[in-house]
């Protein structure tokens, strides 16, 4: 069953109780750095610093208590630690080994149960597996799980009715709930506004799998975490193909500049995949000049070691 608007305002109605709308400014240093009036959407102001909380508290409201297993690299895990703790509901998280600790420390202070095992999102996924098989906890993907989209879609929901009149909004990649979510709302509220999707080249699963039409696996290089997944996901790459308009691939060293110009020019905290929309928006500049821009900042939760890199760029 396709997912439509009214699932999403029917998402938002659950993310409402709990949530206020965030925050989307222009800032004009920003805008004259980019040549088009920027609006950043700041998701970096949720309690757990991510867009992901909308999704959880969709789908965790819709299981009605059930305990949860899923797999991440981190935002997507706060989410539904922090869903589950306003439920009272079990959940159980598996993260890579190499996770960002801030991100598993904050998971498991929201009372989620952290399991840090192996090398990829791919291990991690197989560990979350087994537990479900063996609990009968119920397995949530990060990309395939309707009511994930749904509510994170509430986030296009407050964009487009603020500015219905945007010529495009710019969205970063990992597993693509966020991008297909902003097709969904799009399309259904403001059909000239262009979607475009952006990743890391140095994690291209989802922008390559775009392109070909069909499922890809690719290697997962970027220090971006929140784009990193390595493989492309059915569900939301049917709503991708159906609807994106484009699909931008960025350096990772171009993300860290924006997000260096987030912090100079728009006083805003971006973990990499929050900057990378704003990253494209500056590496294509003809596409998008004289435009008015939605950047969404999808999340704050940089690292000690990200910010580090940030202030001693490594010599090019
Ligand atoms: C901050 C941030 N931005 C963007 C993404 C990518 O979102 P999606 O997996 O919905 O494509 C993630 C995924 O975890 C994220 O944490």
């Amino acid at each position: 069953m396709e997912l439509t608007i009214e699932d999403v305002r029917a998402a938002s109605e659950i993310v409402r109780r709990h949530l206020p709308p965030t925050p989307m400014w222009s800032y004009p240093v920003l805008d004259a750095t980019a040549g088009a009036t920027v609006l950043v959407k700041h998701e970096n102001t949720q309690p757990t610093g991510a867009f992901k909380v909308r999704g959880g508290l969709v789908l965790i409201a819709a299981l009605g208590g059930r305990p949860t297993v899923t797999y991440s690299t981190g935002n997507h895990a706060q989410s539904m630690a922090y869903a589950s703790h306003i439920a009272g509901a079990a959940c159980t998280v598996v993260m890579p080994a190499g996770a960002h600790p801030a991100k598993a420390a904050a998971v498991a202070a929201w009372g989620a149960e952290v399991i840090l095992t192996g090398a990829t999102l791919a291990d991690a996924e197989a560990h979350a597996t087994e537990v479900a098989a063996s609990t009968g906890a119920q397995l949530v993907s990060p990309g395939d799980t309707p009511s994930l989209i749904a509510g994170v879609g509430t986030l296009y929901l407050e964009i487009l009715e603020a500015r219905p009149d945007l010529d495009a909004i710019v969205v970063p990649v990992g597993s693509g709930s966020g991008a297909a979510a902003a097709t969904i709302v799009s399309r259904a509220l403001s059909p000239d506004c262009a979607v475009l999707g952006v990743q890391s080249a140095a994690s291209p699963a989802a922008h390559d799998a775009w392109r070909a039409g069909t499922p890809a696996t690719r290697p997962s290089r970027t220090r971006v975490e929140g784009l990193a997944t390595g493989r492309s996901f059915d569900l939301t790459q049917r709503y991708l193909r159906a609807s994106l308009t484009d699909f931008l691939l960025v350096t990772d060293e171009q993300i860290a500049d924006a997000q260096r110009l987030l912090a100079t020019r728009a006083h805003t905290l971006a973990e990499g995949a929050g900057a990378a929309p704003l990253a494209a928006v500056l590496t294509h500049p003809d596409r998008f000049a004289g435009k008015e821009v939605a950047v969404v900042c999808t999340g704050g939760n940089a690292s000690a070691g990200e910010l580090a890199l940030l202030s001693h760029p490594p010599t090019r």
